[in-house]
């Protein structure tokens, strides 16, 4: 068993989806950048460690001392730095509402995504899940999902619908991809 920091900025559902679903990797804990996160709140009934962290220095830090092995982005609204890209390379996860490559990069996170979808009237937008790397949005991309696009569709019901699709898909893409490496780990090591 893996053993996973969950980095969130807001609300946390998609942290919720992970406490409630059947994830076969351990939460150790829990940061956020921002200290009203409500997702803090989560980490608390949940019994989960939490802390409000903004330097990634002392991120770093912490990751060390609770022997994290991956790095699960749920809704974390800042950067993350270079260093620790490279102290967990392939090993950050991170979810994304849209279909990248559109609406990907500085600028295009929660919302705004969506109101800009609704008004370009794209049929089609959908689920990123992908590894982070020193870019925005451009790590290698391990499963999409679409959504469909309806005439009625608002901004905050065309999110809602996304978000359903991320709880039901992001446990399951973090066990399978833990489970490969994990595997391709072991077996590294027994050669
Ligand atoms: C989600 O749409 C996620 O894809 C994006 O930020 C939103 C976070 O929502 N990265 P929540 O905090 O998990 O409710």
């Amino acid at each position: 068993m893996a053993r996973l920091a969950v980095l969130l900025s807001g609300s946390g559902s998609n942290f919720q989806a992970l406490l409630d679903n059947d994830l076969q990797h351990e939460i150790v804990v829990c940061v956020s950048n921002r200290k009203n996160a409500y997702g803090l709140e989560r980490a608390k009934k949940a019994g989960i460690d939490n802390y409000v962290i903004k330097e990634d220095d002392a991120l770093l830090q912490l990751l060390k001392e609770y022997k994290v092995d991956y790095i699960i982005l749920a809704g974390y609204l800042k950067i993350v730095s270079d260093e620790v890209v490279a102290a967990y390379r392939e090993k950050i996860l991170n979810i994304h509402p849209s279909l990248i490559p559109s609406y990907s990069g500085l600028g295009y996170y929660g919302m705004k995504i969506h109101e800009a979808v609704i008004e370009n009237k794209d049929e089609m937008t959908g689920v990123t899940i992908h590894l982070v790397n020193e870019g925005v949005d451009t790590g290698c991309v391990l499963t999409q999902e679409r959504v469909y696009v309806n005439p009625e569709d608002t901004p905050s019901s065309l999110a809602d619908r996304v978000l359903e699709v991320e709880h039901s898909l992001y446990y399951q893409i973090i066990n399978q991809y833990v489970n490969f490496k994990e595997e391709m780990e072991n077996e590294d090591s027994a050669h």
